[in-house]
């Protein structure tokens, strides 16, 4: 596919990767990330692609103007901010990115639970003001509560998945069936309502979802409860939440999303502030964040990488009765050692190995001129990286297409060993071989280690 008439316009600004991988597909890239959506539209038609945060809605005007446009990729979790309705109807694609920040929302939401439920926000200002009070700030425990999810998608099956070990029952409730897994048991809003300890919310927001959480909606739970929220502000009419903060019915509340955010979610409101809000930021038991909870250095770069993989899904789709290409190449061999800065330091001294704290790279072309990389490197005796294997080893195999690949695998009943994950310098899988060597398998984008 010839991709260099293909123009896509960057609204946002977002990890270099996303960029520079897509230059190299051959599309042409250009950035404007302070024109009025006016100045934005006047040009629009100009352009094939757009690559977009949340700066500004994409309406039915703006889609009339975007008279080429074939793809909007929006670097985020869901598509709120865009029309999608008539995009569809215009066969535009629409990318989000929500595998790119589902943990970073699972990690917040716990750490908003742990931190609420053992006081450590009003602890640690307390002592910083010179106090030692214990009492004042005894905590209350996870183990044994009961968790309610509303909304068991990406980020609720996420969060739900971080609870695993601190022996709690979840539950969760969709307006979808069977979207219950091994982490939580779907059932009715009226049977959460009964059972819930924590509530966190991970609903899109939507007509149906809009000020969901209101004075009725609180007073069916049988329980006081603590309330996450880090889904929609507007799931949410604050002051009902207040009343129920003031009253105890709501034991604490952890928000990083809040009725009062912009679309863009960039800022909050302009004016006075609603006294909801004021009674929010003097609570003691009210943790509030910025809309963080899917904002990590990860994610960042996560998000980047899938927009890519789906962008190039559009234009490069894979033939699916092409034969897969399974291993390219060796990726790397690691094995451990009882002393591996001092072996490091002899392969570099004796074997001329270039050594850093992760052993050395060898870097190496492929026939079209690819920069590509091995990696040679001693762990530690003690590492579990190579678990569940026992092995003194483990190998890495370069592949090209590794999701592809594992589903493959997983068909032909090869043992796979946990998520596949995705770092800078590529995508790692693992699988376990009949003798339970565990092998890495390694989607590089080595060009990232220049
Ligand atoms: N705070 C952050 O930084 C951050 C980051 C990512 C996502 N989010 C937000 O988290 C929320 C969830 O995102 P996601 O990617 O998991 O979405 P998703 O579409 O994967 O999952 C949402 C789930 O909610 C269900 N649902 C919809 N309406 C419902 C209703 N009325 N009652 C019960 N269930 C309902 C859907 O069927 C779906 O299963 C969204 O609001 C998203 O914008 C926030």
């Amino acid at each position: 596919m010839n991709t260099k008439n293909i123009k896509i316009l960057h609204l946002d600004s977002n990890h270099p990767l996303l960029w520079e991988q897509l230059e190299k597909l051959g599309f042409e890239n250009h950035q404007d990330y302070t024109s009025s959506k006016e100045e934005i539209e006047a040009k629009i038609y100009d352009y094939q692609g757009i690559v977009i945060r949340s700066r500004f809605k994409i309406n039915q005007t703006f889609l009339d103007k975007a008279t080429n446009l074939q793809f909007i990729a929006r670097v985020g979790a869901g598509l709120e901010s865009i029309d999608c309705e008539y995009a569809i109807s215009k066969n535009i694609h629409l990318i989000a990115a929500p595998e790119g920040n589902s943990n970073a929302v699972g990690e917040h939401a716990v750490g908003m639970l742990l931190s609420l439920m053992n006081k450590l926000n009003q602890a640690n200002q307390s002592v910083k003001n010179g106090n030692w009070l214990r009492e004042g700030h005894r905590g209350h425990e996870l183990e044994g509560k009961t968790v309610g999810i509303i909304g068991y998608g990406n980020m609720g099956k996420s969060f739900a998945k971080k609870l695993k070990g601190f022996d709690v029952k979840v539950l969760c409730c969709d307006i979808l069936p069977n979207v219950g897994d091994q982490n939580a048991k779907q059932v009715t809003l009226e049977e959460l309502q009964q059972k819930t300890d924590v509530l966190s919310l991970h609903i899109p927001w939507t007509p149906e979802t809009d000020k969901m959480v209101n004075e009725q909606f609180i007073n069916a739970f049988v329980k006081p409860f603590w309330f996450i929220n880090t889904a929609r502000g507007k799931s949410v009419i604050t002051a009902d939440l207040v009343k129920a903060l003031q009253s105890g019915k709501i034991l604490g509340a952890g928000l990083d999303v809040l009725e009062y955010e912009k679309l863009s979610f960039e800022k909050l409101f302009e004016g006075e502030k609603p006294e909801a809000f004021t009674y929010l930021l003097e609570a003691e038991n009210v943790l509030l964040s910025p809309h963080i909870a899917g904002w990590t250095f990860e994610s960042h770069q996560k998000l980047a990488q899938v927009i890519v993989d789906k962008i190039k899904k559009i234009y490069f789709p894979i033939d699916e009765t092409a034969e897969l290409k399974r291993v390219t190449g060796i990726g790397g061999f690691f094995f451990k050692a009882n002393d591996s800065k001092r072996l490091v330091e002899w392969y570099g001294k004796h074997l001329g190995l270039k050594t850093d704290q992760y052993g050395s790279t060898f870097w190496w072309k492929d026939k079209e001129g690819n920069d590509c990389s091995t990696q040679w490197s001693p762990f530690a005796a003690d590492t579990t990286y190579f678990s569940p294997s026992e092995k003194q080893f483990m190998q890495n195999f370069r592949v090209e297409n590794l999701e592809a690949l594992l589903e493959k695998l997983k068909q032909e009943g090869v043992t796979i060993v946990g998520d596949f994950e995705t770092y800078d310098y590529g995508k790692f899988g693992w699988i376990l071989d009949p003798e339970g060597n565990k092998i890495e398998l390694w989607e590089p984008i080595d060009s990232a280690f220049q």
